[in-house]
């Protein structure tokens, strides 16, 4: 079989070997980056007059039919070949002869591959920022359809203070907009154009490769050829980005699990994004919630995986790093899908409101307890003293502060008065919170209202 480097040799490749060695199954997917890599090679290639203008644009054209061919007909991008490079030049030697045999002038598959999978990240991208945007969307959605409704939030797992629903659905909007602007790092990171450095060392034409950048769409060219032919830092950028993104996406799907279970009860998932039980007929399963939750493992271990293959090469390319592109592609895959079935997980959630403020109220108004005191003027580390002692007492009663009256406060401390009764609610414990990042009612609203612009930000066409 004809490859890109038989002269060499004086036998075939060994056909488990080079099928062992193949990437042409997945770096397919890099077909699109790589005949847009090579029509800028060839205006290149021109320009220092390897090509005249007329076969330049002869050898263009064989390229955009390639791609028209390819874009129509994905089957069509398929064969024997080594990699999608081979591939994109062997349908150009069959439409365009010797000239198309003069386009890797100059040109190394080490760069183009790293020029494509960049191009390719760099279009990708912001559609996984689109469906993240979407998910915040879907959650904001809820917070204002949340209203003023209060659930307990936790720590240690152990229920801790009143919140508004909406405080809770919004920090999981906080994460997600650092992880969108987190993959406009790895873009940015991306964002280098590698041609002009040969296999390692550069090339012996005056590529003009200011003018490749600024064509190929790139603010900057690579440094250093040696480094170019190996920096895969950009796919590290990526892969932390998209496991970043999925370990967020795992944090949310728990606490859904928890809060949508029997137990909690403060939310129910619809009908459509749960399943049955084979066996169990009263099952109702957050089997896509667990699938995301277990995927974030996956995703590590792209990441994992990619720092270890990284971590000895020595300079120059290896082969190494053709193990980046299915990391790559899988991360992207899962992560997208998992933002798609988010959007429904969330639009078709159900708040339960009695519920979930029955929960808010009781001995997690402690902390407020104890500030009434120190609003008294008793130091704080007293009052968790005094507060303690009651906490202690009342669980042991099986009671909670709304059921003392006014002597049994003031049993505790004379600071107490009726007054205290108004503290001992969800509603007033998160209204007397004061700073702009609380669940203070205003504040959250405030929020929401940054969200929803931050939102019109990056949704504008
Ligand atoms: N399929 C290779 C990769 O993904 C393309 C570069 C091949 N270069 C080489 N010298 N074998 O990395």
């Amino acid at each position: 079989m004809a490859n890109l480097w038989s002269g060499r040799f004086s036998s075939e490749p060994d056909p488990t070997a080079f099928q062992f060695g193949s990437s042409f199954r997945f770096d397919r997917r890099l077909f699109e980056d790589d005949v847009t890599g090579s029509v800028a090679w060839v205006e290149a290639l021109a320009k220092v007059g390897v090509f005249s203008a007329s076969d330049a644009e002869m050898v263009s054209g064989a390229l955009r039919d390639i791609l028209e061919r390819g874009r129509r007909d994905p089957a069509f991008v398929d064969g024997p070949d080594e990699d999608v490079h081979a591939f994109v030049e062997r349908q150009l030697i069959a439409r365009a002869g010797d000239l198309g045999k003069r386009l890797h002038t100059g040109r190394s598959r080490n760069e183009q591959v790293s020029l494509d999978l960049r191009l390719y990240l760099r279009r990708r991208l912001p559609l996984l920022q689109n469906q993240i945007a979407a998910v915040v969307a879907s959650l904001a959605k809820k917070a204002e359809s949340a209203g003023e409704a209060v659930m307990p939030s936790y720590t240690h797992l152990r229920r801790a203070m009143p919140v508004l629903v909406s405080h809770f659905l919004l920090s999981h909007v906080a994460a997600l907009r650092r992880d969108h602007e987190r993959l406009g790092w790895a873009a940015h990171e991306a964002d280098a154009m590698p041609l002009g450095s040969g296999a390692v060392a550069g090339t012996n034409y005056a590529i003009d490769t200011a003018m490749l950048a600024r064509r190929l769409g790139f603010s900057r060219v690579v440094a250093n050829s040696i480094d170019a032919s190996s920096d895969r830092d950009f796919v590290a950028a990526f892969l932390h980005a998209c496991t970043m993104t999925m370990v967020h996406l795992s944090r949310l799907s728990e606490d859904l699990i928890i809060f949508c279970d029997e137990e909690h009860a403060f939310f129910q998932l619809s009908d459509a994004s749960s399943t049955g039980s084979s066996m169990m007929p009263q099952k109702k399963n957050p089997d896509p919630l667990e699938l995301i939750r277990g995927k974030a493992g996956r995703l590590i271990g792209h990441l994992a995986g990619w720092m270890a293959t990284m971590k000895g090469l020595p300079s120059g390319y290896n082969k190494d790093l053709q193990e980046d592109k299915e990391a790559v592609f899988d991360a992207e895959d899962n992560v997208s899908g998992a933002l798609a079935a988010l959007v429904g997980v969330v639009d078709g959630l159900e708040l339960f409101p009695a519920k979930a403020a029955s929960a808010a109220s009781g001995l997690l108004l402690a902390t407020d307890v104890a500030d009434f005191l120190v609003a008294k003027g008793m130091p704080f580390r007293e009052a968790h003293e005094v507060v303690g002692g009651m906490v202690q007492q009342l669980v042991a009663e099986g009671r909670d502060f709304a059921a003392l009256s006014v002597p049994e406060w003031r049993r505790h401390s004379p600071l107490f008065d009726e007054s205290v009764r108004a503290v001992v609610t969800p509603e007033a414990s998160v209204r007397a919170r004061k700073t702009p990042q609380s669940t203070q009612p205003q504040a959250v609203a405030a929020a929401l209202a940054d969200v929803n612009a931050w939102l019109r930000g990056v949704l504008a066409p």
